[in-house]
């Protein structure tokens, strides 16, 4: 599958759910997202139809993500039905890392191969600020058993928010090196305003992230994969990366290679753009898996070249970041 702009389409990232157990400043309202009914969301069967078809497409590496993934009851079935279709050859999940101590093996033995987890800061009050639960402890042991079960590999992503975790990039980079792991450090992308921060003053450019950790190591850039968004370097003397994923200043969009699934079923081209099919809707009346593909392929081809989020002033309606899973 390709689109207008000769980009091919390789990676499908699936929001399993809009819900989550934490309430994170730059990605929910304090009064909640309010949640899609149970009725709205994709069954496990019906997400399994569509990666069939995706597969079928060219799609070869699937994300989980949510809202928190593992909120969703036996998401490690879901995990072991998508498994089983030969085209995918890599499946990940993007997680907050509070329920890992009780999912890492399960996952693993499902045929997970690697995940993800946010972790903005190490400081128990700060993620409880930042989060609004008391979890820290949670996270980080739920990192040690994603580590202990053979995830592999295990990266941490930290959103950067001036004056929030600004003072603890070195700490987490120290943490990473400890760990033998990546960090990346994300900007921090606008959404529909309805969040607890106000992005144009929280905003941290990974450029000024960069600097400060080159106070005290030496980064040498390493290859990524081709349409990885972040640019990664190693820490000289470690066996640790750093990544630096910078949608704001130095956006990735001609090498982007991703489609998005919301739990609901509609499909994104852009994280940043409209929603663009519903899924769920032709699944239901019973259209046909080559017809499906058909219309998929439609909105794939023509595609948004660019996000423009550098021209709306920092508010970008109609976007819940929950409700994607980045
Ligand atoms: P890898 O497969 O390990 O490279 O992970 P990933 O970067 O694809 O996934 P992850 O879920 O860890 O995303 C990390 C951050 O990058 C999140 O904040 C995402 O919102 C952001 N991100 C990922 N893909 C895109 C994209 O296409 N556009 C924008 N603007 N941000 C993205
Ligand atoms: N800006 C940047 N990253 C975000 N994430 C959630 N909301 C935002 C935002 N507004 C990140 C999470 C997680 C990833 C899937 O998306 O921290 O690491
Ligand atoms: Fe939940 Fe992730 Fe959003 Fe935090 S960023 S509230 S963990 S979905």
């Amino acid at each position: 599958m390709i689109d207008q702009y000769g980009r091919e389409l390789t990676y499908l990232r699936i929001s399993v759910i809009d819900r989550c157990n934490l309430k994170c400043l730059y990605c929910m309202p304090s009064h909640g997202a309010g949640f899609e009914a149970w009725d709205n969301l994709l069954t496990y069967d019906e997400i399994v139809t569509l990666v069939t078809c995706f597969a079928e497409l060219g799609i070869r590496k699937v994300r989980f993500t949510g809202g928190e993934p593992l909120v969703r009851k036996d998401i490690a079935q879901l995990i072991s039905k998508i498994r089983r279709i030969p085209e995918i050859s890599e499946l990940a999940l993007s997680t907050n890392g509070v329920f890992l101590m009780r999912d890492a093996r399960e996952l693993k033995t499902a045929g997970l191969d690697r995940i993800n987890v946010s972790l903005d800061t190490l400081n128990r009050n700060r993620f409880q600020e930042i989060a609004k639960q008391d979890k820290l402890y949670e996270v980080l042991d739920g990192i040690d058993c994603a580590l202990n079960v053979g995830l592999k590999p295990v990266k941490l992503n930290t959103v950067l928010m001036r004056g929030i975790n600004q003072n603890e990039i070195l700490d987490l980079v120290r943490f990473a090196i400890e760990k033998s792991i990546e960090i990346r450090f994300i900007e921090l992308m606008p959404t529909n305003g309805l969040v607890q921060l106000d992005p144009a003053e929280r905003f941290l450019s990974t450029e000024k992230a960069q600097a400060e950790i080159e106070k005290e190591y030496n980064l040498v850039p390493v290859d990524s994969y081709f349409s990885s968004p972040a640019q990664v370097f190693l820490v000289e003397g470690t066996k640790t990366r750093v990544g630096f994923i910078s949608p704001i200043s130095n956006f990735f969009c001609a090498r982007c290679n991703r489609l998005r699934l919301k739990a609901t079923g509609m499909l994104k081209t852009c994280l940043h753009g409209k929603e663009d099919l519903d899924l769920k809707e032709l699944l239901r009346l019973g259209v046909s898996k080559e017809e499906i593909k058909r219309r998929i392929e439609g909105v794939v081809w023509s595609r948004p070249e660019q996000h423009f989020l550098n021209e709306t002033k920092m508010v970008h309606q109609d976007f819940q970041m929950s409700h994607v899973g980045g």
